[in-house]
């Protein structure tokens, strides 16, 4: 007998009687009811027990948080929420578990209590749903450039490059830390360390895949990257995974229609295949606004705003006009923005984004053309001579999801913009090469891929959608 999931056992038209399972146990009451569940879907199976039948120092073993192997008898149900049960013939306890000592009591935790045993917060419900969507995500993202022609890529981890100009790096280093070697002034060489220049972990692998997408054409990367800001919100962590799409020959249009095709994709990949978990989730979410004041609350469950996105068209809206925009809004009827802006040329800060897509046009918004001054150096700059062909997008409850641009293709404009911000062009020769020999239009774009997850399952920190969250706080597992 081959042992089944339990989302086998619930969902296949199983003519077995006779069946095995392994799983935790998440409850057991009466003496005779177990709820047992093994990660491969929300719903547990529920395992009868005739206590008669067993000795009772094996029940006592049976407590939330154990790990089980049972025989039984598949038979239909006769109490409400499920459709069959177990009738347990066999029982063997393989892991104990002691119920004065594990943290996951069947009760609600809150998310701060469940991060700080992140090594077991998959066994509850909100955190396998989640982690099985993040997984599924996965999956669909792939799907989306496997089935549109595009090759994976591998970007590196470690880099010499800083990718964004933004210096917000974690640097790598082989050198003996109690023991550096010093350069004349006394300070540690770092010319000597092991690739005999400064390196660090990738902020991005942009760079790298515009090499690949050079040659291959249709590119894509999806791989952790790093960045060393020392930012405690609901959306920043130091180690973050990121998709990124490369395209030769396409300009900021295409970039535009591109990311929206894909969002709308993997969306509505989740809706069709993961139903349960969006139930779940969904559930959750509604008891959570419920405890909200009222104007604060949302008017549309989680699967309304997934499918809001997948069926309309994201609102495509330049710099400028969104500037006009913020200068002549209130945001609401007492407060103003804690920022103000004045000036064409300022940064949009999180609140200016939020009030455009969720107060403004109630809808995703791609943002583009932004000025140069604001943006990373290698945006493709318009015939103005002070914007770039860059885009964001904004979600709602999420602000910046993705940022992308075309990119300056021409040798001699990128080696100015360069100069301005005093990258030596011996750091990215290989980056110019691209420029000298067969440059062409390209473009492509970065989404973070938690704050989809954040999206896709209506969770609020950025923490609770990456297994293991690395933020200035967490960093233990
Ligand atoms: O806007 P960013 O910095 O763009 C780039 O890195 C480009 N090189 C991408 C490209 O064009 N290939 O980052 C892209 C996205 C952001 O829109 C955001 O969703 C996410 O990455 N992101 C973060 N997610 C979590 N924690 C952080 N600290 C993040 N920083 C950026
Ligand atoms: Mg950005």
């Amino acid at each position: 007998m081959k042992s089944k999931t339990v989302s086998e056992l619930l969902t296949q038209n199983i003519s077995l009687t006779e069946v095995e399972i392994k799983g935790w146990v998440r409850t057991f009451r009466a003496n005779r009811f177990i709820a047992l569940n093994d990660g491969s879907t929300i719903n547990n199976i529920q395992c009868v027990v005739d206590f008669e039948k067993f000795d009772e120092s094996l029940l006592k073993k049976i407590n939330t948080g154990a790990a089980i192997h049972v025989i039984g008898n598949l038979v239909e149900s006769q109490g409400k929420g499920q459709n069959v049960e177990i009738q347990v013939t066999d029982l063997k306890v393989l892991g104990e578990s002691d119920p004065e000592t594990y943290p996951i009591q069947p009760k609600k935790h809150s998310f701060e209590f469940l991060r700080e045993n992140a090594h077991l917060r998959t066994r509850t419900n909100t955190f396998s749903a989640v982690m099985r969507l993040r997984s599924s995500l996965s999956f669909a993202i792939h799907k989306y450039f496997n089935d549109n022609g595009f090759f994976y890529m591998h970007a590196p981890i470690i880099t010499g490059s800083d990718a964004e100009g933004a210096g917000e790096m974690f640097r790598v280093t082989s050198l003996d830390a109690k023991n550096p070697p010093l350069n004349d002034q006394g300070h540690i060489d770092y010319s000597k360390d092991f690739f005999g220049k400064e390196t660090n972990l990738t902020v991005s692998g942009q760079l790298e895949a515009e090499t690949y997408a050079m040659s291959l054409g249709k590119v894509y990367t999806f791989g952790p990257t790093f960045r060393a800001e020392n930012s405690n919100t609901s959306r920043h962590l130091a180690e973050f995974w990121m998709i990124e799409p490369e395209v030769a020959f396409m300009d900021l249009a295409g970039n535009m229609d591109l990311a929206e095709d894909f969002l709308k994709f993997v969306i509505s990949y989740i809706l069709t295949n993961n139903k349960e978990d969006l139930d779940f989730l969904d559930k959750r979410l509604q008891d959570e606004e419920k405890s909200k004041p009222q104007d604060q609350r949302s008017d549309m469950t989680l699967k309304e705003k997934l499918s809001f996105v997948t069926e309309n068209n994201f609102k495509r809206v330049s710099y400028t006009e969104a500037i006009d925009i913020l200068r002549e809004s209130k945001p609401n009827k007492k407060k103003k923005f804690k920022y103000i802006i004045n000036e064409w040329g300022a940064d949009l800060q999180s609140e200016h984004e939020r009030y455009l897509v969720e107060k403004h046009f109630k809808c995703p918004v791609i943002l583009f053309d932004y000025p140069a001054n604001i943006k990373a150096f290698y945006m493709r700059l318009n015939d103005d001579g002070k914007t770039v062909r860059a885009m964001d997008i904004l979600f709602p409850g999420i602000g910046e999801i993705v940022g992308g641009a075309q990119r300056e293709e021409r040798l001699e404009v990128l080696k100015q913009k360069m100069a301005a911000i005093n990258i030596p062009e011996e750091d990215l020769w290989w980056y110019l090469d691209l420029r000298k020999f067969g440059t062409a239009t390209h473009a492509g774009f970065g989404l973070g891929f938690e704050r989809l997850v954040m999206f896709v399952t209506g969770m609020s920190n950025i923490r609770d959608v990456i297994p293991f969250p690395r933020t200035p706080q967490n960093a233990e597992f």
